[in-house]
C-alpha cells in the first residue's frame, strides 16, 4: 500500500509542445534532458505522453496498440528506457469512445486499457473528458477507470482531466483520482495565464494529499514556439513566466512542464529548477493559499499565504498591472498582533538571499507582472 500522490506530481508532458507530432526519440531525448538539465535532482519525475501516440483502430483483442511509425520499438521498451533513468512514464485516454484528437478512447474498455497499461510498466495515466456518452456522468467513469487502476497490479497515478466541468471539485476526491483539472486548457500568454489563475482564487478547496488541483500544463520556457497550434501563441516575457511558475507553486497545482527541455535556454532551466520555489509546491502539509488584496488597488495587486510545515510562511506578492505597484502588508492580517514582540524574516526565493527582518509591516514595490516570492521565518524583535 501506498499514497501515489503524496505532493503535487511534478513531471513533463508532451502536448503543449509537440501536439501530434510525437516519436520515441522526442520521448528518450526528453529522458535524458531530465538527468543532464536538472530537472530530475530538483523533483521532476513523470515524463507523459500526451494525446496521438497509438493506432486509429484497437488490435483483434480489443487493446490498444501503440502507434507504429511514431513508436516502433514499443510502449514496453520505452518505459523501460525511462525507468532505467530512475523516472516515471505517463500515457493518456479519455473517458469518452475517442480521445479529444479522434484516437480511440477507453469507455467501456476500462479494464482492459488499466491491464495493458499496467503490462507495458505505465505509472501515470492522463484521463481526459472528450466523446463522454451523455447517459453516463464522468464521476461514474472516472470511478471506473480509478477501480480499474487499483486493481491493475501496479501503481498508476490518475490524472483526472475534465476541465473543471461537472462540479468537478465535489466529487473527484471521492473517485479515487491523485489530480484533476481545474480548468480549460492553458495557451503561452499572460492572458491565459491570469485567466486560470482568477478561476483558482478564492476557489475554496483547491486540492490536498492525494488529489491535487491540476491548473494545466506550464507555458514556461516556450517563448511563442512550439508545433502544437492550439497552445502556441504570443508568448511570455522572463518576468511572466516566473511569475506563472510563482503562482502554480503556491496554489499547489501540479509541476508539469509543457516546453521542449531539450533545448530549453538557462533563463528557463534557472525558472523551472528553482529549488526554492518548488519547495512551497511540494511542502508536505500542501495548504493552499489565502490571499490578501492590497488596499487601494484591489484588482491588481495580491498576496498570496501559504501556511508551510514546521511554522514557516510562504508569501507570495503578485502585480498583475501593467503599471508598477505597491503591495503593503500588515502583519496582523496574516496572524502576528504588534503586541506579539516578533516579526518575519524575509528569505526572497528568487534572489535565494534574505532581504531583511521586517516588524508590523513591509511594504515593496511590484513591477508590472511581477511576482516576488518569500518564506517568512517568525523571530523575536
Ligand atoms: C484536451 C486536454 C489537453 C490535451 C488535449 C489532447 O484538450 O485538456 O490538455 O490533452 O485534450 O487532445
Amino acid at each position: 500500500m501506498s499514497i501515489l500522490a503524496k505532493t503535487p506530481p511534478m513531471g513533463w508532458n508532451s502536448w503543449n509542445t509537440f501536439g501530434n507530432n510525437i516519436s520515441e526519440d522526442l520521448v528518450k531525448g526528453v529522458a535524458d534532458a531530465f538527468i543532464s538539465r536538472g530537472l530530475k535532482d530538483v523533483g521532476y519525475e513523470y515524463i507523459v505522453i500526451d494525446d496521438c501516440w497509438s493506432e486509429k483502430q484497437r488490435d483483434v483483442n480489443g487493446r490498444l496498440v501503440a502507434d507504429k511509425k511514431k513508436f516502433p520499438g514499443g510502449m514496453k521498451a520505452l518505459a523501460d528506457y525511462i525507468h532505467s533513468k530512475g523516472l516515471k512514464f505517463g500515457i493518456y485516454s479519455c473517458v469518452g469512445t475517442h480521445t479529444c484528437a479522434g484516437y480511440p478512447g477507453s469507455f467501456d474498455h476500462e479494464f482492459t486499457d488499466a491491464q495493458t497499461f499496467a503490462e507495458w510498466g505505465v505509472d501515470y495515466l492522463k484521463y481526459d473528458y472528450c466523446y463522454k456518452p451523455r447517459n453516463v456522468s464522468g464521476e461514474d467513469l472516472y470511478k471506473r477507470m480509478a477501480l480499474a487502476l487499483r486493481n491493475s497490479g501496479r501503481d498508476i497515478v490518475l490524472s483526472a482531466c475534465n476541465w473543471g466541468n461537472d462540479d468537478v471539485k465535489k466529487w473527484i476526491r471521492e473517485s479515487g483520482a491523485n489530480l484533476y483539472r481545474s480548468t480549460g486548457d492553458i495557451s503561452d500568454n499572460w492572458k491565459s495565464i491570469l485567466d486560470i489563475f482568477h478561476s483558482q482564487l478564492n476557489e475554496g478547496w483547491s486540492g490536498g494529499i492525494d488529489c491535487w488541483n491540476d491548473m494545466d500544463m506550464l507555458v514556461v520556457g516556450m517563448g511563442g514556439s512550439g508545433e502544437n497550434e492550439m497552445v502556441m501563441s504570443t508568448g511570455c516575457n522572463t518576468s511572466e513566466y516566473m511569475a506563472h511558475f510563482s503562482i502554480w507553486a503556491m496554489m499547489n497545482s501540479a509541476l508539469m512542464i509543457g516546453c521542449d527541455i531539450r533545448n530549453m535556454t538557462e533563463q528557463t532551466a534557472k525558472i523551472l529548477t528553482n529549488k526554492d520555489v518548488i519547495a512551497l509546491n511540494q511542502d508536505i502539509e500542501g495548504r493552499g493559499p489565502y490571499c490578501i488584496r492590497q488596499w487601494n488597488n484591489m484588482e491588481n495587486v495580491f498576496s498570496l499565504i501559504k501556511p508551510l510545515s514546521g511554522g514557516d510562511y510562504a508569501v507570495a506578492m503578485i502585480n498583475i498591472s501593467d503599471q508598477k505597484g505597491e503591495m503593503s502588508l500588515q502583519f496582523y492580517d496574516i496572524g502576528l498582533p504588534n503586541a506579539s514582540g516578533m516579526g518575519f524574516d524575509f528569505y526572497d526565493c528568487w534572489k535565494h538571499e534574505s532581504i531583511g527582518f521586517f516588524t508590523e509591516r513591509i511594504s515593496l514595490d511590484i513591477e508590472p507582472h511581477e511576482c516576488r516570492v518569500f518564506r517568512l521565518k517568525v523571530a523575536k524583535r
